[in-house]
């Protein structure tokens, strides 16, 4: 069973001034496939809270997926991105790509999210828009893709042919 991190960063959500429906939203999805949710967090748009979360997680938890939802937009508080890149050893593109490609296909409001997604040690870590809508149709596409990749970044499989 693999373990999973949640991190919303929400400045309002952090001052409990707005409900972290999108955090829940991804728990729904993630424990729905048979995952368990190790942590889940909310944090204001501050790069170093969520850097140190992401290291936190990764190193000491040892959680082998963080999904963070919020903070990749265009304001200048939105800063996921940045904390992300910060942490991570290799990037792995083709998984922010693959939920930008879908996402077009429901909204050209997708080209504004700068989410990225990728790999700190033996941890997958995707960044997913803020609105609840956006994470359920994300994750809804990604999720049977990401799962192969755990297997194969966890040494389960080396196996891609179907
Ligand atoms: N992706 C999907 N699938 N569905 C959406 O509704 N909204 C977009 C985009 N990605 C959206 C989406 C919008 S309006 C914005 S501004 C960006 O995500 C960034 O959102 P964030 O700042 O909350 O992370």
């Amino acid at each position: 069973m693999y373990k999973v991190g949640i991190i919303t960063a929400s400045d309002k959500g952090a001052l409990g001034q707005r409900e972290d429906i999108s955090g829940k939203t991804i728990r729904e999805i993630v424990e729905d496939r048979g995952y368990r949710v190790e942590r889940a967090i909310i944090l204001p748009d501050n790069e170093e809270a969520i850097f140190n979360e992401i290291v936190y997680m990764a190193d000491e938890l040892k959680v082998d997926l963080i999904l963070t939802t919020g903070g990749t937009g265009f304001s200048k508080r939105d800063v996921t991105p940045e904390a992300t890149m910060k942490a991570c050893d290799r990037m792995a593109n083709g998984i922010a790509e693959a939920i930008r490609y879908h996402s077009l296909s429901i909204t050209p409001r997708a080209m504004l999210s700068r989410a990225v997604s990728g790999i700190r040690g033996e941890t997958l870590i995707i960044n997913l828009p803020g609105s609840p809508k956006a994470v359920k149709e994300a994750l809804d596409y990604i999720m049977d893709s990401v799962h192969h990749g755990l297997e194969i970044l966890k040494g389960d499989s080396h196996d891609c042919a179907r």
